[in-house]
């Protein structure tokens, strides 16, 4: 973080020098690049190094920058910013709690934004989320070390987003005195591993970012090597910066910008390619059409903008588009499907909970999504395909992931913005894995909705009732079972339709290849939220008696419902009470040691925080509580 100090001197700069600083600049093309490394390679003090040797010391925190960049005026001066900023900006959005800082420096030729990332176990996760745009990554390696499992992890992860360019930094030379042999040894292993892996460039430097060898020029203690020094590789390294400008104009909807009747924008950073006015445009997902009026931005309106340029679009139509939309190209539009093969990156302690519905960030849309069982993990020593049950903390696997509608992407190799997504759980709001669209799966494209003429609605207005789902949570013996019958009882009687799913029951059927897991609880509850979804459509009132003991599986339920269907009814029955009762004699053989898991002696129950319907079993007799639930589901009808 900014010490004091340093944000002095930034604010400093700023206010007198930083227009001048960036006239000076502005003209130069920008390399982003990362440094690689475990956390004794020296990743700081090169860093440090390169910042110095460059000699046009602007360096700080981007916090001080994004303050003062209001401040500063003209179109290049604000692309420079926009670009530091956004990749802040979108980190915390995305709630991700790590830091990684963008460093700003500039030599004679180029100017640079390296994204320095700590080096302790959260590495992975940090990484990721500073690789995403770089287009270059320089692996250190310590020159006592030689190439170590986290090297080839991190020059994977590297390839595997994209990265084409790698410089592998054999620092710390002057502590191997300067050994040539030392050096070819390293680039000999390494290179064995980069063909493996198809890393098919990559130029090895020895270096040492403490005494500056071969930084800013040649070393006179590697006589024996005549490549080029870091920067100035990193000055002339030919990039292809402007990839993304030539692919099809796509820009991810950030926001809708309405200030008054008159006026309706679309706002967002192009993801890639050009777009003028008078350009024809398609939406996704819905595919509706339309064509750009004008390009607005704070300094005025303009003939042409590309990828990594912020804007402001209005359409000549009234067409639906909304935050989260893409807008594209209308020849070339990306692809909508919600089903997809991607390769993921794990960067959360607990491990992926396959069919656990988590937040998935790809541009500007969030949908829920879950992952299905891993199809591999790779073993980043061997790139073995290992079989795999789940990803733990720094996996890398490939897996299938499941949206809860259809989003416009592209595959990642295509283009980053639209097939990079990251994974959020819903609970924590932590960052727990970033992923890379491989491919939609063709099911996804070819297995449509069948419109059905006798919608859900003719179902229940035949039985003359409006569909519930009345969803009973609590303890194994809490009463769930008993009070649901009684629901039903009196439901039946009044002429409802009706359908009660029991735990105990449909474990004996539908599920009973299911346990009592963390991850088969999980498919437990999502495949008879399924069932108990289906049924409503068919227009019934559907009880369901289940432990469903986690937030995240209720919630999943709730949000496949309509608004006001699904009521969640915590049979709140506190363990000693369940456990005194012991009806089926469980919690005894649990505190026995004789069955394993069991909700709440050694697995977890979380309580609903706000449910529709609360009942204390202890004060209130399961006759009255079926009372009270009968009187409030009908009541709201
Ligand atoms: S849930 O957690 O997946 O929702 P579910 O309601 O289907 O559980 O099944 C719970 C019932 O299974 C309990 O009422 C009890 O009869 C039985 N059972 C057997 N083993 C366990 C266990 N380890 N934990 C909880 N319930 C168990």
């Amino acid at each position: 973080m900014a010490t004091q100090e340093s944000s002095y001197k930034v604010d400093a700069l700023i206010s007198k020098d930083i227009e001048a600083y960036l006239d000076q600049h502005q003209n130069k093309s920008l390399l982003r690049f990362i440094t690689c490394g475990s956390v004794d390679d020296g990743k700081s003090t090169l860093i440090g190094r390169l910042l110095y040797d460059s000699k046009m010391i602007f360096e700080d925190q981007l916090a001080a920058l994004e303050a003062d960049s209001k401040r500063v005026g003209t179109q290049g001066q604000e692309i420079d910013f926009a670009l530091l900023v956004d990749g802040l900006a979108a980190e915390r959005e995305q709630g991700i709690t790590i830091d990684v800082a963008y460093r700003f420096f500039a030599t004679e030729k180029r100017k640079f934004i390296v994204a320095d990332t700590p080096g302790h176990e959260q590495y992975t996760r940090n990484m990721v989320t500073g690789a995403s745009t770089a287009d270059l990554a320089v692996i250190l390696i310590d020159a006592r070390k030689g190439v170590l499992t986290q090297t080839r992890r991190h020059s994977y992860l590297a390839h595997l987003i994209g990265i084409r360019n790698v410089v592998l930094a054999v620092n710390k030379m002057d502590l191997v005195d300067y050994s040539q042999e030392v050096f070819d040894k390293i680039v000999a292993d390494y290179t064995e591993f980069a063909n493996e892996i198809g890393i098919k460039n990559f130029v090895p430097m020895p270096i040492s970012g403490f005494k500056g060898d071969n930084i800013a020029g040649p070393s006179e203690n590697t006589p024996w090597y005549d490549g080029p020094s870091l920067i100035g590789h990193l000055e002339t390294v030919d990039v292809d910066l402007d990839a993304a400008l030539a692919e099809p104009f796509a820009m991810p909807v950030q926001w809708v910008n309405r200030p008054n009747l008159d006026f309706r924008g679309f706002s967002g950073l192009i993801a890639s390619g050009t777009v003028k006015p008078g350009d024809a445009i398609r939406i996704l997902p819905s595919g509706r059409t339309s064509t750009v009026s004008r390009i607005v931005t704070m300094t005025g309106d303009l003939d042409q903008a590309g990828a990594g340029q912020s804007v402001t679009l209005t359409l000549a139509d009234e067409v639906d588009c909304s935050r989260g939309d893409v807008i594209a190209t209308a020849d070339h539009p990306p692809q909508v499907a919600d089903q997809f093969q991607a390769t993921i990156v794990w960067m959360d302690d607990e491990a992926l909970l396959p069919g656990r519905a988590y937040w998935m960030k790809l541009g500007s849309r969030t949908v829920s999504a879950t992952i299905q069982h891993p199809k591999y993990a790779i073993d980043v020593n061997t790139m073995a395909e290992l079989s795999a049950k789940t990803l733990s903390l720094n996996d890398i696997g490939v897996a299938e992931v499941y949206t809860d509608r259809g989003i416009a992407f592209e595959p990642y190799g295509d283009n980053h913005a639209l097939g990079g997504f990251i994974l959020i759980d819903k609970a924590t709001n932590h960052t727990v894995g970033a992923g890379m669209i491989d491919y939609a799966l063709r099911r996804s494209q070819n297995v449509h909705w069948q419109a059905v003429d006798i919608s859900r609605e003719a179902h229940a207005a035949q039985k003359n009732q409006r569909p519930r789902l009345l969803w009973f949570t609590g303890l194994s013996g809490s009463g769930k079972s008993t009070i649901a019958n009684l629901v039903e009882k009196k439901l039946h009687a009044m002429g409802k339709h009706s359908f009660l799913l029991d735990g105990d029951n449909v474990r004996h059927g539908l599920n009973k290849d299911l346990g009592f897991t963390e991850a088969d609880r999980i498919e437990n509850i999502r495949r008879v939220g399924e069932v108990a979804k289906l049924m409503t459509d068919a227009g019934l009132i559907v009880l369901t008696a289940f432990i469903s003991p986690f937030r995240a599986e209720r919630e999943m339920v709730r949000s496949m419902l309509p608004d006001g269907e699904f009521f969640e009814i915590f049979v709140d029955t506190p363990l000693a009470v369940a456990e005194e009762r012991d009806v089926k004699g469980l919690y005894k053989k649990a505190r026995a040691g004789q069955i394993a898991n069991f909700t709440g002696i050694d697995s977890p129950y979380e309580p609903p925080e706000s449910p529709e319907i609360r009942i204390d079993t202890t004060s209130e007799t399961p006759e009255a509580a079926a009372e009270r639930i009968v009187a409030t589901i009908l009541g709201q009808e």
